[in-house]
């Protein structure tokens, strides 16, 4: 099975390198020149999780033209570049090609769907964390399950083809019929964790070190609960406010992906984590002071990333 990455930044790069790893055909596509030559050169340097190690069978391209079609692309820009991204990806799709999206925020599905084909698309989401270094370097800093669905809610034989593939790069998936659900109850840890550690500075585990932080991320995710029970949204996850905290923990060395987006100066998902939530409130009437603060909060550092 060929497989392109689109987006291979931290995340990008820790699926599309597990499963080269696993002796499959990967292209890891990013604009970052300056990475996907460092790949092409040294390989992808992986440390973290699974021990120090350099991925060597991975190819590394700047534009999808140069990738010559594939089986499954697994996108992985950030949210507010997926509409572009994809437009830009057309000429990788064959008439067989399936796009998994395991991206952070809302909106990424109904995109990708507009320019593919809404039968192409499979959603999911991932439990891991992955850090990028610099050019070719990662840290996987966290584990968790993969879990992925497609839109019909069907388990059928392409799901499932697409979850052994990813079992052969080393991850625990589980096969959903709910993606909505899925895609909600992974907001709702983003919404929780990224926005206040982008905030505050502070690695994903720190966040329930402190009463302060604490009180922020449970009201934050109190508030998307609400706005998903109004839009009849079927949450997978039991307790949303108990398992955020448990992905906080265990994710605890990480630093979260708005966290360095922030560091590095670079737009983050704001707008569609704690953003969406707060525009899907004044839809359904639910107040979200505390999703509008955060977003106002991230929203100016962004604007003033020349100034500090
Ligand atoms: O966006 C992220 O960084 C991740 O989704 C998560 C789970 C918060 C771990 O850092």
């Amino acid at each position: 099975m060929k497989i392109a990455v689109l987006g291979s930044g931290a995340m990008g790069c820790l699926y599309g390198g597990k499963l080269a790893e696993a002796g499959l055909d990967v292209t890891l596509i990013d604009v970052w020149k300056e990475h996907v030559d460092a790949i092409n050169a040294h390989g992808l340097s992986v440390e973290g999780i699974g021990g120090d190690r350099v991925i060597k069978n991975i190819k590394a391209v700047t534009t999808p033209e140069e990738v010559k079609g594939c089986d499954l692309l697994i996108v992985f820009v950030k949210a507010t570049l997926t509409s572009q991204a994809m437009e830009s990806a057309r000429c990788i799709m064959g008439p067989h090609t399936s796009v998994l999206t395991l991206q952070n925020g809302l909106g990424n599905v109904e995109k990708i769907s507009a320019v593919v084909g809404k039968e192409k698309v499979i959603a999911g989401v991932t439990g891991h964390g992955s850090t990028l270094l610099g050019p070719g370097k990662i840290r996987h800093a966290g584990q968790g399950n993969t879990v992925i669905g497609e839109l019909n809610g069907k388990i059928d034989e392409r799901l499932e083809a697409v979850g052994s593939v990813l079992e052969k790069g080393g991850f625990s998936v589980t096969l959903s019929n709910n993606v909505m659900g899925l895609i909600w109850g992974k907001l709702i840890v983003n919404i929780g964790i990224n926005a206040l550690t982008a905030v505050t500075g502070l690695k994903n585990g720190r966040l329930v070190d402190f009463p302060e932080t604490e009180e922020l991320l449970c009201g934050a995710v109190e508030e998307a609960m609400a706005v998903a029970k109004a839009k009849g949204i079927s949450l997978e996850i039991g307790d949303p406010v108990e398992h955020t905290k448990k992905v906080a923990r265990l994710t605890a060395e990480n630093r979260s992906s708005m966290l360095q987006d922030v560091s590095n100066k670079r737009k983050t998902e704001i707008s569609v984590i704690n953003g969406a939530v707060v525009e899907e409130g004044v839809q359904y009437g639910v107040p979200t002071p505390i999703n509008k603060v955060l977003y106002n909060l991230v929203s100016v550092k962004e604007k003033t990333y020349n100034e500090v």
